[in-house]
């Protein structure tokens, strides 16, 4: 993977956070699943995967991922300290993703963001609920604050998601955000408090 602009040291403790993967485990039906971070063989499954979300879940997501160029562009140059997706497998197949966003720097260097996506024929057996505890669990290791996650107002599933999680409600504005087709929806922020590892957590670059 790439070379960060993020300090050796953050680089190690996440090496250290991720030595545990892959992780086997099983969801609420009994279904075997592994966890485990992004890599590049996992180009081709990860875009059939995408292309398994409907089309209205899709029109927010930002970057031209869909565009097989954009995607291996991005897949060649994955950096996990700025975006780092964890997978969840069942066989050969990606059935979720969760990726923690971090910023290299500034005053928001602090608060990573979580983004998550279950394949639709996997959900509500707790695969978001595995990856986002997961990602609580290394966010948490490698120094951050807090998290947040952005979303759509009508993805309510996503929201109670996250509330279980842990999360509230930062923010709502009515009409806000625009969809791929220029609609209006509401924009929502969510957030959750660490609990903070290690002592210079946030100190800056
Ligand atoms: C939000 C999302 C990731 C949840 O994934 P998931 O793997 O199905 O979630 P989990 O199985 O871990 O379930 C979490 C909670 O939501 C509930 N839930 C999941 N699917 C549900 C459904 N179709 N109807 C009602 N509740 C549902 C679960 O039952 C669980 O609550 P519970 O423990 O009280 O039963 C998934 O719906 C998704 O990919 N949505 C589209 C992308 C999106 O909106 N992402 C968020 C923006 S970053």
């Amino acid at each position: 993977m790439k070379k960060n602009n993020k300090s050796d040291a953050t680089g190690t403790i996440l090496e250290y956070a991720l030595e545990k993967y892959p992780v086997s485990l099983k969801l609420r039906d009994g279904t075997p699943v592994v966890i485990r971070p992004f890599c590049r063989r996992d180009e081709n499954r990860l875009h059939k995967f995408l292309l398994a979300v409907p089309e209205e879940e899709r029109l927010f997501i930002k970057k031209r991922i869909f565009e097989r160029a954009n995607f291996h562009e991005w897949c060649r140059h994955a950096d996990f300290l700025e975006n780092l997706p964890l997978l969840m497998l069942h066989g050969e197949k990606i059935i979720g993703e969760a990726t923690l966003r971090q910023r290299p720097g500034g005053w928001k260097r602090h608060i990573g963001v979580l983004t998550m996506l279950t394949h639709p024929d996997f959900r509500g057996r707790d695969v978001s609920r595995m990856l986002i505890a997961e990602q609580v669990e290394i966010a948490g290791a490698v120094g951050l604050r807090k998290l947040e996650s952005e979303l759509n107002g009508e993805r309510k599933i996503a929201i109670r998601s996250l509330e279980d999680a842990g999360f509230h409600l930062l923010m709502r504005r009515t009409d806000y955000v625009l969809d791929m087709n220029a609609v209006p929806h509401d924009y929502v922020l969510m957030g959750l408090d660490l609990r903070v590892e290690e002592e210079y957590a946030g100190v800056g670059e």
